[in-house]
């Protein structure tokens, strides 16, 4: 079946060349598109879409390995491209609002946590006098605390406060403070790679320091398998409606296990070298099996 894939990312790279792979041996065509390509264009044939590639019939299937970051206006363009995929039926893996809801670390925080999810005592605040009282807080209740920009990834950004270190300023986290307790616990961090509801791969990074993304330098090893910690970041990902997504989990020092952080886009290069699956081929096999075995999407390809 010649289903014509639409694969969102502005830097393909190995991710981008494993997942062409993966959609080929299953009959599929991919083309690469950039979001900062894509337009709403109302006297377009496509349904006031422009999708580049995609001039007469829109694609059949999305799948989003990257969406680029920019002022609120464009990041809310390049959302509304993905929302309005959807609203016209065609799927979008993982879809515009999973986006949405885990690229905004705080947000993320709030859903689990009314999930019942185990999360570190978070804030997210605007104003630097609320943030500054929060730091002393925290500091005279003998804890350290980690700042984070909204929507950072890839460890960017990250800042511990201990002791007497003061608070970054406002500005530098484009006026809003993301700020977490530290975990004082296991020093390594868990990813957990799940797909459709299910723990598919978990590897320990363990970083050069407190920060353990494998983009600063963590080295990935296989995980024991745990059905607790599994069974954790299954929830988390239901909590946030992922089909697909890479969970961070630290235990803390009692023990506990708390969920970090949720990507929708997740790198798993590392992952992959760590526990020998192949990761492309399971993501295209659970979109296909899932999405795209309708006959409606038969009929419009043909
Ligand atoms: N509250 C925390 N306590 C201890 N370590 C943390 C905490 N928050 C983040 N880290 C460390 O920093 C890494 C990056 O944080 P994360 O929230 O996942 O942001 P990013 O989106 O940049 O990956 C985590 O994987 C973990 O190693
Ligand atoms: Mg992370």
């Amino acid at each position: 079946m010649n289903l014509r894939i639409a694969l969102i990312t502005d830097d393909p790279g190995w991710h981008g060349a494993r997942l062409c792979e993966a959609f080929t041996a299953r009959g599929s065509s991919v083309r690469v598109v950039s979001l900062r390509d894509c337009a709403i264009d109302l006297v377009s044939k496509t349904h006031g879409l422009r999708v580049p590639g995609f001039e007469s019939c829109l694609p059949d299937g999305v799948f989003v390995r990257g969406v680029p970051g920019g002022t609120l206006q464009q990041v809310v363009l390049y959302l509304d491209v993905l929302h309005a995929l959807e609203a016209m039926d065609i799927p979008v893996y993982n879809n515009g609002r999973a986006i949405e809801r885990s690229v905004d670390k705080g947000m993320t925080s709030l859903l689990l946590q009314r999930a019942g999810i185990p999360v570190p005592p978070t804030w997210v605040v605007s104003s630097a006098e609320y943030g500054q009282r929060i730091w002393a807080q925290e500091r005279d209740a003998g804890h350290r605390l980690v700042v984070k920009p909204l929507f950072g990834s890839q460890g960017q950004g990250l800042v511990r406060l201990s002791g007497d270190d003061v608070l970054p300023p406002l500005a530098d986290y484009q006026g809003v403070y993301y700020l977490q307790r530290f975990v004082e616990g296991e020093r390594f961090d868990w990813r957990v790679f799940v797909v459709n509801g299910r723990a598919r791969a978990c590897m320990q990074r363990h970083g050069e320091h407190w920060i353990n993304n494998v983009a600063r330098g963590a080295v990935c090893t296989l995980a024991p398998r745990d059905r607790k910690l599994e069974a954790l970041a299954e929830a988390a990902a239901g909590a946030l409606a992922m089909d697909y997504a890479g969970v961070d989990l630290m235990r803390d020092e009692c023990g506990k296990l708390q969920v970090i952080e949720i990507n929708s886009m997740p790198a798993w290069k590392g992952l992959q070298a760590a526990c020998g699956i192949d990761v492309a081929d399971c993501l295209v096999e659970d979109f296909h099996n899932r999405y795209m075995q309708r006959e409606d999407i038969v009929a419009v390809s043909e």
